[in-house]
């Protein structure tokens, strides 16, 4: 499929314009390509409860179910500044849980697969085999 990158970063910085984020002043936009063609997209939203604000990839997983689901093939986000910008950790696993095999991501550093910014990850298939290391099962 094809990624067109710089639409990614156009809708990404749409979404940012739409941030909440009156507390930390560092609004995030993030979009990302479905398998069938779509973009979605998220911005922050903080709280006055600090520790409860949305990133950016909370309201980009959310608006992927509501429109449709699909799995995720590319993905772009970023600051206020319009820089690119790291998923932070637990946003890498909300991404994990509905990306492609080899999703593809634009980093500080280039063009990186989900695989290679979340080595090792914990998924949904982990959970198939029922009880881990317990021998419960
Ligand atoms: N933020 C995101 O929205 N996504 C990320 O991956 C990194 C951090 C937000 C959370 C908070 O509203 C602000 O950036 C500053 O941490």
């Amino acid at each position: 499929m094809e990624i067109n990158w710089e639409e990614l970063k156009l809708k990404a910085i749409e979404a940012m314009k739409n941030a909440y984020a009156p507390y930390s002043h560092f609004p995030v936009g993030a979009a990302a390509l479905v398998d069938d063609g779509r973009i979605v997209s998220g911005c922050n939203v903080e709280n006055a409860s600090y520790g409860l604000g949305l990133c950016a990839e909370c309201g980009l997983v959310s608006n992927l179910n509501m429109t449709g689901g699909g799995k995720l093939v590319a993905f772009y986000c970023v600051d206020g500044n319009n820089n690119v910008l790291m998923p932070c950790g637990r946003c890498r696993q909300l991404l994990f849980e509905f990306s492609q095999p080899g999703m593809l991501l634009q980093t500080v550093s280039g063009i990186k697969t989900i695989e290679e910014v979340l080595p090792d990850a914990f998924g949904p298939r982990d959970l198939e085999t029922g009880f881990g290391n317990d021998k419960r099962g």
